[in-house]
Formats: C-alpha cells, sequence, structure tokens
C-alpha cells in the first residue's frame, strides 16, 4: 500500500474552497465532467451513436465495477439507484411468516424502507441493532459486527447491512457478519455507497448474496447511476422491469420483435431500462478507470492517514471520534461533548468549508483532492467553535 500524491489538479475546486464532504456527494474530476460532454454532444447527433454504442461502455462500466469488489461482470447490474438495488434484492428474496431482518440504528432510509415493505408483506419483522449494543457493556467502543452477531438467530432471514455507518463512519467486520448469517442460512445484502471505491471490499471473501452501490460519492461518478453485484445463485432472478435491452439476443435491432424468454447472461437480467445512458455510463467508466489506477487499497491508506491527523488535532480540541480500529479510514465522525453547535454547518459554508451533520456527527469525508490547507482550514474553524 502507498500513500498517494494530492490529485486536486485533476478536479475542479477553487483554491478557496474546503471541501470535506464527499460522503455527500463527490466533484467530478475533469475528465469525468469531459466524458459526460462528450456523450451529450454525441447524443446532439444520433447518426453518431450505433447500435453497438447500446453495449460497448455499458459493458466496459459492468467489468471495471466488477473489478473492484473481486466479482465476474456477470455478476453486476446497472441500476439508477440504491433504492432500485435494493428493491432488487428484496424480490429475489423470499420470508417465512415470522422470520427477521436485521439492520442497524440510523441506518440510510434506502437500506430501510424496502425491508420494512418486504416485512409488512410476508409477516417477517425488522430487527434493529442499536449503537448501545454495538457499545457494549463497557459503552466504550463501537462494535457493530459483534452485536449484530449476537443478534442473528434462527428467525433472521436477511441482514442488510453497509460496509461502515453513513452518520460517523463506524466499522461493521462483514466477513465476521458473513460467517455467521451464512450458518443460519440468512442472505447478506449490502449497501456499500458509503465505502465503495474508499475502502477494500472483495466479495470473495465477504460471500454477500446482493451488493449495491451508488456512483455519485467515493466512485466519483455521476449522479443517477449504481451498481448491483447479484451472487450466481440469484441470476435466475426476477427483474423488477421487464425491458428488451436485458433479453437474449438484443443487439440484433433489425429482429427485436422476434420476442425472447430468455435474459442476457448473469446479473444482466436485473439492469435497468435505457441503461446505456449515453452521458452517465462514459462518465462512470472514466472515473472507475482512475480508481482502479490509484487503487482501493492505496486510496484508503492514503485518506486514512488525512482523517486520523484530523481525529487527533479534533481530540486536542475536545472533539470526540471513534478509534482508527472502530471507524473506515475515509470517513470521520466528530462529535462535541455538548452537541453539534447550534448553525455550525452554515457557519463553515459561510467561510468556504464544506463539511456535514448526520445525527450527533460532523462528517468530516476528504477525497485525494483535499490538502494540508484544507485541514488547517477545518480545524481553525472548528476551534473557533469547540
Ligand atoms: C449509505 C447510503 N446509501 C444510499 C444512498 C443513496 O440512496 P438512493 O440511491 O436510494 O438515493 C446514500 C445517500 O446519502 C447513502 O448515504
Amino acid at each position: 500500500m502507498a500513500v498517494l500524491a494530492n490529485q486536486r489538479h485533476l478536479f475542479d475546486i477553487p483554491d478557496d474552497v474546503t471541501f470535506l464532504n464527499c460522503a455527500y456527494m463527490s466533484p467530478l474530476m475533469k475528465s469525468v465532467q469531459e466524458a459526460g460532454i462528450e456523450g451529450i454532444r454525441g447524443k446532439a447527433r444520433p447518426w453518431t451513436i450505433s447500435p453497438d454504442d447500446f453495449f460497448t461502455r455499458s459493458e466496459a462500466t459492468r467489468s471495471l465495477f466488477a473489478t473492484l469488489i473481486g466479482a465476474g461482470a456477470s455478476d453486476i447490474a446497472l441500476v439508477p439507484s440504491v433504492s432500485y438495488g435494493l428493491a432488487t434484492a428484496a424480490r429475489n428474496i423470499s420470508l417465512a411468516r415470522g422470520s427477521e431482518i436485521i439492520v442497524l440504528e440510523d441506518q440510510f432510509p434506502s437500506n430501510v424502507y424496502i425491508w420494512r415493505k418486504l416485512a409488512a408483506d410476508s409477516g417477517a419483522r425488522i430487527r434493529t441493532v442499536t449503537r448501545a449494543e454495538a457499545a457494549g457493556a463497557g459503552n466504550q467502543t463501537c462494535n457493530w459486527a459483534q452485536a449484530v452477531v449476537a443478534a442473528i438467530g434462527e428467525r433472521t432471514a436477511i441482514v442488510a447491512l453497509p460496509h461502515c455507518h453513513w452518520t460517523d463512519g463506524t466499522l461493521i467486520n462483514l466477513a465476521a457478519v458473513g460467517t455467521a448469517a451464512r450458518k443460519r442460512g440468512a442472505a447478506l445484502v449490502l449497501d456499500i455507497t458509503q465505502s465503495g471505491g474508499a475502502l477494500p471490499f472483495d466479495v470473495e471473501e465477504i460471500q454477500p448474496d446482493f451488493v449495491v452501490c451508488a456512483c455519485y460519492k467515493w466512485l466519483l461518478g455521476p449522479y443517477s447511476l449504481g451498481f448491483v453485484y447479484a451472487a450466481p445463485k440469484y441470476h435466475n432472478g426476477e427483474p423488477l422491469e421487464q425491458g428488451w435491452i436485458a433479453r437474449e439476443k438484443s443487439e440484433d435491432f433489425a429482429n427485436l420483435v422476434d420476442y425472447q424468454d430468455d435474459f442476457q447472461p448473469g446479473a444482466r437480467r436485473f439492469d435497468m431500462g435505457e441503461r446505456s445512458n449515453f452521458h452517465l455510463m462514459p462518465m462512470a467508466e472514466t472515473a472507475l478507470r482512475q480508481i482502479l489506477e490509484w487503487g482501493v487499497a492505496n486510496i484508503a491508506e492514503t485518506l486514512g492517514a488525512l482523517t486520523s491527523m484530523i481525529a487527533a488535532r479534533g481530540t486536542a480540541l475536545g472533539l470526540i471520534s471513534a478509534g482508527p480500529e472502530e471507524r473506515a479510514g475515509h470517513f470521520l465522525g466528530l462529535r462535541f461533548a455538548g452537541g453539534v453547535p447550534d448553525g455550525l454547518v452554515d457557519h463553515l459554508k459561510a467561510q468556504n468549508i464544506y463539511v456535514s451533520v448526520r445525527g450527533d456527527s460532523v462528517r468530516v469525508t476528504p477525497h485525494l483532492y483535499n490538502t494540508d490547507k484544507d485541514v488547517e482550514r477545518l480545524l481553525a474553524a472548528l476551534e473557533k467553535m469547540s
């Protein structure tokens, strides 16, 4: 693993902007913007778009995301959002009455509402693992995995989790949870939107049933695009839509009304309609290529060093954060002993410093464009407020 050099020059971020809010939405690299603009230009001249273009860019992008998580291209579907991806997962997991779906306290709503609906429709119930359970008797450290493993029982049918908590970056040891879920025959469904691209993740190691990831945060890509990994046992499953492009022989435009019952191989059956989006897909492809070139482990190492430094200096100001082994390196949640000061986000914004508040945490989520100057500006502003 290596600490990467600063990459701010690749982005379009003015010098006086301190953007520490990648968990909200990443900025785009200039190359990614260009790819999008080129895609829009292509659509302005549709005679330049060939039937092949409906397939080549989306297949390339599918493969790149597959590489990122250690999967094969045929395990990946292209979707518009996490909600859509998780609805696909829910459609394909059947629940017995009285079974349980495990989620975390304050989990992101797209990974909660769908399970509430499925539970209501199936006579199942939601089992929410609380922060108090994760903190254990000593109430000191946050060990989500231990609490989730303790909650997994014979009624557990689905364990629906992130890789790190979206409010404060606290980590979930997915290998441990996966082992416990498999022992009970429960499905493991993951939303890695707040970690995919910044924290190494490997499907071979974790053996999830479904993984969903939005493109617009740590994948540094566009909004309204995401990916679903579906384990091979779901490759004969039921898609949400019945579109044409996911069907066998859809490359043959002249004969599309030769209706096909069979689908394109693997998880492609779960692709959204109009998945070949001519500006979003090249943007995602360009961003993923760059992330793979940097290497996710190197990104994690670099951002981990940065947030550890902010955390240590925050501690000196009386700010509280999870220890380095309890949280994901790219993701820092800072807590004030007396609660987040009123108007903190607006106060920082007035100084061109961007973070967000989720629950009682100030989320500080950097990327390779952040500099030492950004760190100094944030800490100086926080010092005045603490
Ligand atoms: C953990 C997590 N999942 C998903 C999303 C986005 O969900 P959707 O794609 O359903 O809008 C977010 C956005 O903040 C998120 O933080």
